[in-house]
């Protein structure tokens, strides 16, 4: 199979890395990519949201399937457009991709089949915004943006006064741009959180090995939200029980609620969730693999996965036995200082060998540039150095050997990825 994939971050170069190893790929493509999935895709510069230049190149280098990784070419439609060209096509349609696309919808389907997850409103003027949380006056309160905001249009109000400007500040000043237009107000919850993505095509749903994300920018879960700043996988908080109550209360019903509405969703489905008092319940979904879970999640994967995704495309999942490794695996993420806010790029980055890795441990770029043979760093996120072990420790101590060995300036990386898994172990 010839196979692009769609997407320029650590979480497409986790995933050409894995089609990498599977006997069924003859040629992989990527488009953007970056300096790291360059020595394992060829790169072609087209932008992930450019539609029409994807189905363009789809078409030229005549692959037989191609994945559409980023949230928003999915919620633009980019399968549907692939689809239309008889291009086979990893990921949800745009009318399943709105499960991420619009939390108002998500939040809606919910409600509307019993799927737990925190109590809400929806709102599209500021003033009924602010007379709700006056009159609910509890606090914290979660105030969301409506629609795609890079991970980022979540803000969790500590009193009515933080409250009150977070409604204004995104829907007045659209701190989040036109995602800001309408919102939702939640109910703050409690517990720990898992990461659980699962491969389904409609007809059935399989759940992968599940994760932990790192979301705050600093040690101790401080400072402001990123994209994620380390994972590890398994989560020890997500046992064999609960797994079983997700697929009976979360997994299955959000899938046949999907089919129910007219809007069955193939591809990976992302699964946000809070293991509360109350029990799990639903924080967002993404339509999705998750970034930087994918980096853990992979290396873990015990089968073919361009058999999966063809199998997927194809509605053929059920036929599938899809196996996980025994051990454990870990995501250190290097940025480039001042991220999630202002960073500079261009940095030098000393360490890695040609192939942008290093000994003992996987390095999945995220935003780098290669030139001459050395590497640049060219994004607020740059390196996931990810390493696997038998426990969570091995894998753990490996990646930060593989972190310490590699250096740019004004680097940023947590220290603390992965303790709060190892403190719930025992
Ligand atoms: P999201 O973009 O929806 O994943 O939200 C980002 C982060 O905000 C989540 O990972 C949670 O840590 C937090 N969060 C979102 N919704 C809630 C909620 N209802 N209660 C508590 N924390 C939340
Ligand atoms: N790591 C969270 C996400 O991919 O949205």
């Amino acid at each position: 199979m010839k196979i692009l994939v769609i997407g320029g971050g650590g979480r497409e170069h986790a995933i050409v890395m894995k089609l990498a190893e599977s006997p069924l790929v003859e040629k992989l493509y990527c488009a953007p990519g970056n300096g790291g999935i360059a020595a394992y895709a060829e790169c072609f510069d087209v932008k992930a949201t450019d539609i029409d230049g994807v189905v363009m190149l789809a078409k030229r280098l005549a692959v037989d399937l191609v994945c559409v990784a980023p949230d928003d070419p999915l919620v633009l439609g980019m399968v549907d457009a692939l689809e239309a060209e008889g291009i086979k096509a990893f990921g949800p349609n745009k009318a399943a991709a709105i499960l991420e696309g619009s939390k108002v919808f998500s939040k809606s389907l919910m409600k509307k089949y019993g799927i737990p997850t925190a109590k809400y409103e929806t709102f599209d003027n500021p003033s009924d915004a602010i007379a709700y949380i006056e009159q609910e006056n509890r606090f914290p309160v979660v105030v969301k943006a409506d629609g795609l905001a890079l991970g980022k249009g979540v803000i969790i109000a500590e009193d009515f006064a933080a409250a009150q400007d977070a409604v204004r500040s995104i829907m007045e000043d659209k701190l989040f741009g036109a995602s800001g237009n309408r919102i939702v107000i939640e109910e703050f919850l409690t517990g720990p959180e898992v990461s659980v993505l699962a491969f389904t095509d409609g007809k059935t749903m399989v759940p992968m090995i599940s994760s932990m994300d790192h979301k705050r920018a600093l040690d101790g879960d401080k400072g402001l939200n990123t994209g994620g700043m380390g994972t590890v996988a398994p989560n020890p908080y997500y046992t064999a029980d609960i797994a079983q109550e997700c697929m009976d209360t979360i997994f299955l019903p959000t899938m046949n609620a999907m089919n129910a509405e007219g809007r069955s969703f193939k591809g990976c489905l992302y699964f946000g969730l809070m293991l509360t008092p109350d029990g799990p319940k639903v924080i967002e979904y993404n339509c999705r693999f998750g970034d930087p879970e994918t980096q853990v999640v992979l290396p873990l994967l015990g089968s073919d996965l361009a058999e999966i995704f063809l199998a997927v495309c194809e509605e053929r999942l059920a036929e599938l036995d899809i196996r996980w490794s025994q051990g454990a695996a870990a995501c250190v993420i290097m940025a480039s200082g001042g991220y999630p806010q202002k960073y500079e790029t261009g940095k030098l980055i000393a360490g890695l060998d040609e192939n942008g890795q290093r000994d003992g441990v996987c390095i999945y770029h995220a935003g780098t540039k290669q030139q001459d043979g050395v590497y640049y760093t060219a994004g607020g996120r740059v390196l996931g150095v990810t390493a696997v072990g038998s426990c969570l420790r091995c894998a753990l101590d490996k990646a930060y050997a593989g972190v310490k060995a590699i250096s740019f300036e004004g680097v940023h990386v947590r220290h603390d990825i992965g303790q709060r898994a190892l403190a719930a172990k025992r």
